[in-house]
């Protein structure tokens, strides 16, 4: 489809693109995290007629500290609850279609992981509208969120059914103490800067609907071209992390604190402080780890043997940038995300080992254009399988489905370490597949009635 569209393959439509899919957050912020249920169809068309004024476009400001934003999806359940047309709805993504609570058993999410076990109403079909609504302080969110409340209050028919409030530390680290959301790639066309220096911005089709991807094909793009265009999809998921267990198994696996650190920092890949194994392989580097122009900057291409950093840590799962063979390297780009992370709960306080109760960890969003080879390939064949790191019986040993058998390996001389039976250290909540329509699609949809009633 749209071939004049793939020869203008850099001009992007950044004024009817949401905001939030393509500018990264700002380094400490506020925010929350609302769904609702549209039980009357116009209502739910009003809402997105009152959101539109608060929804702000990519092309606003490229400074995201400066101000505060509010983006909106929807899933599936929710563009039918809107009343889009059944063809229309077809033409959407297999995954999203589905929700995810029916990819369960393939991304992983059994035992206490599985639907059955999810907070209400996640997962449910009446989830029908996500919200998220950043500020980087309190006193705008406040206001932002009373904006936001003004678009669903008094709107008989649509119901605000999940309220989750979320932050980012200053220092940018989420609960297991490591500094998270480092890497993020570039996409073409934006002159949003990624962080990976190295890293040729990724074609814009990766990201967002109706451009050239790295396949060099647009599309699949849903239908009518004024819905999917500059739209893209979301895979939002509460994780819960265990802390306090994950803390427990470093120190029941190490001989001294320091051995404790290098293995927590073997699962991730990082450092707490963010500076990646592959630049300083034997202790943390807190200036390196602040500093945006070196801390991405690294491959693993002189460390196939993961002496550096594992071959099975998060990070280097989750991107193996130049460590898979030449042929494959290509294939990394096909496989990149937006990630949207943020911390939910209170932080257990350091050096703690016992569980305190409380319900904390990462709210994970992903943005991209192609759920399953994006989100659902790194998840099930990278992080929940280690066939292509040749160790086919291990998972990630931090965010992988692990159900306490498995093993972690730590190449090093003169014989490599195996950590074993490997608790799971991050649970699923919860989740579901949005769609995150163009500014135009946000107006389309806010007035279907005049063509469809
Ligand atoms: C609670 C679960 C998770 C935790 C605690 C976690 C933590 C982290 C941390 C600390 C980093 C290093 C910082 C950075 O490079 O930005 C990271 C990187 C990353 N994670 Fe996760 N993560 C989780 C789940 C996931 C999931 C489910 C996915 C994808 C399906 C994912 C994909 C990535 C990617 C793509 C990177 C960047 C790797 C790079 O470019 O080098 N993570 N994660």
């Amino acid at each position: 489809m749209c071939s004049d569209r793939a020869s203008a393959s850099t001009t992007v439509e950044l004024d009817d693109i949401q905001f939030g899919m393509i500018h990264q957050r700002p380094a400490s912020y506020v925010g929350a995290y609302l769904l609702l249920r549209i039980d009357d169809r116009q209502a739910g068309r009003k809402l997105v007629k009152r959101l539109l004024p608060v929804i702000e476009s990519a092309r606003s400001s490229s400074d995201p500290a400066q101000h505060a934003w509010v983006s909106v999806a929807f899933t599936y359940q929710g563009l039918k609850a809107l009343g889009v047309p059944q063809d229309s709805l077809d033409s959407f993504a297999p995954e999203f279609r589905q929700g995810m609570a029916a990819r369960a058993a393939e991304l992983g999410d059994v035992g206490e992981s599985s639907p059955d076990h999810w907070e209400k109403p996640l997962g449910s079909p009446d989830v029908h509208v996500a919200l998220s609504v950043l500020s980087p302080d309190a006193a705008r969110l406040e206001s932002l969120l009373e904006r936001a409340r003004r678009a669903h209050e008094e709107l008989a028919g649509v119901e605000l059914i999940w309220h989750q409030d979320c932050y980012q530390l200053p220092t940018g680290r989420t609960s297991f103490g490591f500094k998270d959301g480092i890497g993020q790639p570039a996409m073409e066309g934006t002159g949003v800067p990624g962080s990976g220096a190295g890293e040729r911005p990724i074609k814009a089709g990766e990201f967002i609907l109706g451009y050239p991807d790295e396949t060099g094909s647009t599309g699949p793009v849903p239908t009518p071209e004024v819905l999917g265009l500059n739209g893209t999809y979301l895979a939002f998921r509460k994780l819960h992390t265990r802390v306090a267990a994950y803390r427990q198994y470093l120190r029941a696996k190490a001989a001294s604190r320091e051995e404790e650190a290098l293995l927590g920092a073997k699962m991730v890949g990082r450092w707490p402080s963010g500076a990646p194994l592959a630049l300083c392989p034997e202790r943390d580097d807190p200036g390196l780890g602040r500093d945006p122009d070196r801390n991405n900057r690294f491959g693993y291409g002189d460390d196939l043997r993961g002496f550096k950093c594992p071959a099975g840590a998060h990070t280097r799962r989750a991107n193996p940038r130049d460590a898979l063979d030449h042929e494959m390297s290509a294939d990394v780009r096909l496989h990149r995300m937006f990630r949207r992370g943020t911390s939910y709960g209170p932080m257990l306080p350091e050096g703690v080992l016992e569980d305190d109760g409380a319900d904390r960890g990462i709210i994970f969003v992903f943005v991209g254009a192609h759920p399953k080879r994006q989100f659902e390939f790194v998840k099930t064949q990278w992080l929940n399988d280690g066939i292509f790191i040749g160790a086919p019986a291990e998972k990630d040993p931090l965010a992988g489905a692990n159900d306490g058998s498995g093993t972690f390996t730590v190449p090093q001389r003169p014989i490599r370490r195996r950590l074993g039976n490997l608790p799971p250290f991050v649970t699923t909540r919860g989740g579901e597949y949005c769609f995150a329509p163009g500014i135009r699609a946000l107006r389309w949809l806010a007035e279907l009635d005049i063509r469809n009633d």
